[in-house]
């Protein structure tokens, strides 16, 4: 078969690319070699910008967002025993959207069943062949065992963190940048009631945690850990001795408990790869670029690309041809970079690293005062975690 353009990776990037250009009249062919039900079983980021909650509706995704999603107009640093909300609605006139990116896709998987768009689960052997030229390839093998192969105009590479497509810019022509942290985040659900009205983002001397949330009855809550810890050593009441130690204060915040339901070591990492655009193919979100978790960076990142990359791609393909496509990466990049400095911040202020001294300790603390005790560094932090306008500029 031929289409315009065939998407490597139905993850959120790329269904969300798949819909922009079927709006537009363009067809894509996506795929993925997991089935539906793994993405959607998956348990990743939780937090959308206002922008982009919005953008699922009035691009006519889905409205579910409006029904089961919470806005959230703050949300809470816990340090030295204390909280210390972060207003942003009051500081800067936004608000975050806590839903889940498994919700984000079944939304996006149904709105491509819905529009008869074509998305291929559960297939095998990828080969992307001849991105150097004007006329490249995939093959794979359906899920049924047989041989396809589509012919593109163009290829994206929205195949993740581990992605293959990334590796198909040559050498010498490609450059990686990243940093690795000696520390994991061991995120579980648990069936109980929610612990508290916003997301608490803590910091103590046995190191970070979060306490999100997913439904009144399901929490998702995340504590940092050793890189090579495993879920198996982790029985309930360990993770939940864990997790109170790192939330305790003065004054007596306890979470509330209950059954967990789902355990993962989650390594992260810091990592760009330049150029995101490449003869004719082209990478969007973490194939791209991958962030650490803290600040929740990473799916509005990788929906900020494709919001460029779809109106980019529409530009080339009709009268503006392959010159449109050298608008990507100056606009997408700045975002990048932007997100790669707020994320690693976000990072650094809040885990405590194995080998950290007393002094390192008291430091952080003066620096969360100052961040919760200045007008100027709540503003700073609000302006990044509800994102920054599209021209990114002012
Ligand atoms: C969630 C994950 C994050 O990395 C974050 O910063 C906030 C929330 C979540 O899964 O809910």
């Amino acid at each position: 078969v031929s289409a315009p353009v065939a998407v490597v990776g139905a993850g959120p990037a790329g269904l969300m690319l798949a819909h922009r250009l079927a709006r537009a009249g363009v067809e894509a062919i996506v795929l993925d070699t997991r089935t539906r039900h793994e993405i959607e079983t998956t348990h990743r980021a939780g937090i959308l910008e206002a922008d982009v909650a919005r953008d699922l509706v009035e691009t006519g995704v889905s409205d579910r967002i409006l029904r089961e999603g919470h806005e959230h107009e703050g949300t809470e640093l816990r340090f030295g025993g204390r909280a210390h909300r972060i207003d942003f609605k009051a500081l800067v006139g936004e608000s975050v959207w806590l839903y889940p990116q498994t919700a984000v896709f079944t939304d996006l998987a149904d709105a491509r069943e819905r529009d008869g768009g074509t998305v291929h689960f559960g297939i095998e052997d990828t080969e992307v062949l001849d991105i150097a030229t004007d006329a490249p390839r995939v093959r794979y093998t359906a899920a049924d065992g047989t041989r396809h192969e589509i012919r593109a105009r163009y290829v994206v590479g929205a195949d993740g963190s581990r992605s293959m497509c990334r590796d198909l810019v040559p050498e010498d022509r490609r450059v990686r940048y990243g940093k690795e942290y000696p520390f994991a985040w061991f995120g579980i659900l648990a069936e109980a009631p929610m612990s508290a009205p916003e997301l608490v983002y803590a910091h103590s001397e046995h190191g970070f945690a979060l306490i999100s949330q997913r439904t009144e009855t399901v929490q998702r809550m995340y504590f940092q850990c050793s890189p090579d810890e495993s879920t198996e050593a982790w029985p309930d009441d360990r993770i939940w001795e864990t997790l109170q130690a790192r939330v305790a204060g003065a004054d007596g915040f306890r979470l509330k408990e209950g059954p967990v339901i789902d355990k993962t070591v989650l390594r992260f990492r810091s990592f760009v790869q330049e150029p995101m655009h490449w003869g004719s193919l082209l990478l969007a979100g973490d194939a791209a670029h991958t962030v650490p978790p803290t600040g929740a960076r990473g799916l509005n990142l990788a929906l900020h690309d494709v919001k460029i990359l779809a109106d980019v791609l529409v530009r080339a393909l009709s009268r503006e041809g392959v010159a449109a496509l050298g608008d990507y990466q100056p606009q997408a990049l700045q975002r990048v970079w932007r997100a790669q400095n707020f994320s690693w911040w976000m990072t650094r202020l809040l885990h405590t690293a194995p080998d950290a001294s007393a002094f390192d300790l008291r430091r952080q603390l003066g620096e969360l005062d100052n961040v919760v005790g200045t007008r100027s560094g709540r503003t700073y932090l609000a302006e990044q975690y509800t994102g920054w306008p599209v021209s990114a500029q002012d």
